[in-house]
């Protein structure tokens, strides 16, 4: 029997039930819909704003990212993503500013928060608790809160869907419901096809898992939102898996990285490339995407080329999201790893809270 196929293994090597999170990942983002219709928006809606910042580190910040991709070409307004301390000097009192901190206690978000309200501009905070929460209540701002008890990256359904939405009521973003409900169907059977109960010769996230095995992962996506999800797929086997894993995005990395495979073929023989893929492509996507294949092809272990599927950019994003998410997991079953801990990022932070106690 395949390794991701006993149950008894999966269950003795996840204890804190990661797969689980994703397994049921359609039901967070129903309850993710639930929250956004109970979020009190009466303190920041009726405004105009000049522009939306998203604040956030890591797996909450990864909600900014994808919520900036999927409207940034349809909003007529700024949108911006910080991951970092500090806002850009443009954003001012007219500007709405969310910050995404699951714990709440994110040095770096906690730090925009701060900002912002020196600058007067209006807060939306995403967060379980923590000093996030306390500071939006000490300047009553509006907050999306969200269940505790999960990895921020676990949470990324109750980060991103009930923000998208608020800003959807307060009309900043024109999104259709019917692509939303089409993303959360696709979601729920995608979720039947890759769950543990599906052995490996018919589920494609345990065959990525295993097509990866011990080689060294790269992700490759395109503009806009598969360019996210190409970094969050290699969050994700990060976190998950604790394995190293890198990204680029088509077409810049036509003019740099193509190039860089040059040499070095006795390790990069050893790396996967995994180019998530859309069927229907621009023909200036695709052609670069076939031609740089074949450039640079045979200095690669294997190429994996991931469909991406759905009508509506939502469930693309999603399902594309979900699959990347749910495979890192069976990576690090495959691997012997436990995916919930994230030992180093807990280290670092205990760290950097030190400087604020000195
Ligand atoms: C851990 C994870 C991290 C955190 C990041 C920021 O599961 O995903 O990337 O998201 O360290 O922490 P929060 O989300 O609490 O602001």
């Amino acid at each position: 029997m395949e390794k991701l196929d006993d149950p008894q293994q999966i269950a003795q090597l996840d204890p804190q039930g990661m797969l689980q999170v994703e397994e049921a990942f359609y039901t967070q983002l129903v309850q993710a819909r639930e929250i956004a219709q109970s979020v009190d928006l009466s303190k920041i809606s009726g405004k105009k704003y000049a522009g939306v910042v998203f604040t956030g580190m890591g797996g909450s910040g990864f909600a900014g990212d994808i919520i900036k991709s999927l409207i940034e070409h349809s909003v007529h307004i700024f949108t911006e993503s910080v991951k970092g301390y500090r806002l850009p000097g443009y954003v001012n009192k007219d500007w709405l500013v969310v910050a995404v901190s699951y714990s709440g206690n994110t040095q770096e978000t906690v730090a925009c928060i701060e900002q912002a309200v020196k600058l007067g501009a209006t807060i939306l905070a995403v967060t379980s608790g923590g000093r996030l929460a306390q500071i939006a209540q000490d300047h009553d701002c509006a907050v999306i809160k969200v269940p505790s008890g999960f990895q921020p990256r676990g949470a990324i359904g109750f980060l991103f869907l009930p923000t998208l939405l608020a800003l959807k009521k307060l009309g900043i973003v024109h999104m259709d419901l019917v692509d939303i409900n089409e993303g959360l169907d696709a979601v729920k059977n995608l979720s039947a096809r890759l769950s543990r109960k599906v052995p490996t010769g018919k589920n494609f996230a345990k065959q990525l898992a295993c097509a990866i095995g011990d080689r060294l992962p790269v992700i490759y996506g395109t503009q806009g939102y598969l360019r996210c999800i190409a970094y969050r797929w290699k969050c994700e086997i990060n976190e998950n898996a604790k394995t190293p894993c890198f990204w680029a995005h088509f077409p810049e990395l036509n003019h740099n990285e193509t190039v860089g495979w040059e040499r070095l073929a006795s390790v990069t023989r050893n790396f996967v490339l995994i180019i998530l893929r859309e069927q229907d492509e621009p023909p200036s996507i695709k052609t670069r995407i076939d031609t740089t294949i074949s450039l640079i092809r045979e200095n690669l272990g294997q190429v994996i080329e991931v469909p991406v599927e759905g009508r509506s950019l939502f469930c693309r994003a999603v399902t594309a999201l979900y699959l990347g998410d749910i495979a890192s997991v069976y990576l690090a079953l495959l691997s012997g790893v436990d995916p919930t801990p994230v030992e180093k990022i807990e280290k670092l932070k205990q760290e950097l809270a030190k400087l604020d106690q000195s």
